[in-house]
């Protein structure tokens, strides 16, 4: 009975102990914000790109939004007929039917009622591995956000806002998304109408 009762006695002293030492740690610390702080520090510097690289390619963009850039994913290297110069040198091709055999699989449909877009509007006619901007810039097929933006700004803008397209991963870290061009089809690029698909049973079976 002794020994158990001592026993206690001498338990209860080594946990006073103990939570005296770690009250006097942290009122020896600053504020509970420094200490909040201290805690993050390992992950704020963290480098996330490091530790799970992307499988996809990405460029960084030339937009910023709020200060902080982001990448986009690239679209060169899912180009079929890239390097277009691998034709376009400086003459004509000469070839017959050269058009139609070449890029006759492209169809415009794109543009306001009755007036469809023309290939300058969008492709620099002296360097067809650019695309074209608003004062005939060249623009790089990985950022032809920028060709799209030139007339879509509406849209352009949500994008770099994140509020049009997606995110492909990342919440913390640098923003990762899809280019206009992942979705859309430049050449037509309206979305078929679709029904949604369902797989619940009618109510009467
Ligand atoms: C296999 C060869 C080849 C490749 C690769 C190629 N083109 Fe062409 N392209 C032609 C030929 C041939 C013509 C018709 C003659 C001409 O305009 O020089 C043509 C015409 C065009 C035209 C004018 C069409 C018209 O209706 O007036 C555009 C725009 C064009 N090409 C863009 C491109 C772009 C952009 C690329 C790269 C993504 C590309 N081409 C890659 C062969 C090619
Ligand atoms: C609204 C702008 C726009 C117009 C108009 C346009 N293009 Fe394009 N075109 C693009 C963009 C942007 C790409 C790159 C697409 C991508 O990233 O997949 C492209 C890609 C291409 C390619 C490469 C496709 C491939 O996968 O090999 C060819 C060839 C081409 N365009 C030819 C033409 C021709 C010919 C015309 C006119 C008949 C034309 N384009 C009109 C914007 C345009
Ligand atoms: C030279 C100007 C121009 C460029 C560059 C351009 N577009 Fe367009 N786009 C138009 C016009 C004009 C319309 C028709 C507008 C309408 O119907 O209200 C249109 C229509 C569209 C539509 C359908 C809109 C709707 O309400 O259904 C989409 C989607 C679209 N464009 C996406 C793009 C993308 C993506 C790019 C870049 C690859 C691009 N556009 C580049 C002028 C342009
Ligand atoms: C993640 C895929 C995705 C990306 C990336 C994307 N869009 Fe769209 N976009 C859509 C969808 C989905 C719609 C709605 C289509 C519908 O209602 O039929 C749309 C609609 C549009 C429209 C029609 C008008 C509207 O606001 O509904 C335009 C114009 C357009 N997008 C332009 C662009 C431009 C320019 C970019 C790049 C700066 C871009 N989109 C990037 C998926 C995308």
């Amino acid at each position: 009975m002794k020994e158990i009762i001592h026993g206690s006695i001498l338990r209860s002293l080594v946990l006073g102990a103990v939570l005296l030492t770690s009250h006097l740690a942290l009122a020896s610390d600053k504020s509970v914000l420094d200490r909040i702080k201290a805690a993050n520090e390992p992950f704020d510097t963290m480098k996330i790109d490091s530790t799970h690289p992307l499988s996809m390619k990405t460029v960084r963009s030339n937009d910023s939004y709020q200060g902080g850039t982001f990448k986009v994913l690239t679209r060169k290297d899912s180009i079929e007929r890239f390097r277009c110069s691998g034709c376009h040198k400086d003459k004509k091709v000469q070839v017959r039917d050269g058009v139609s055999f070449t890029h006759g699989d492209i169809v415009i449909n794109h543009g306001s009622e009755g007036t469809s877009l023309s290939c300058s509007d969008c492709h620099n006619e002296k360097e067809r591995d650019f695309l074209v901007g608003k004062k005939g810039q060249k623009i790089d097929f990985d950022h032809s956000y920028q060709l799209c933006g030139k007339c879509h700004f509406r849209q352009k803008s949500d994008w770099v806002g994140g509020a049009h397209g997606k995110r492909v991963k990342y919440w913390a870290g640098e923003r990762v998304v899809y280019n206009c061009a992942t979705c859309h089809n430049p050449h037509s690029p309206r979305f078929k109408k679709r029904m949604p698909a369902t797989f619940s049973r009618p109510l009467d079976e």
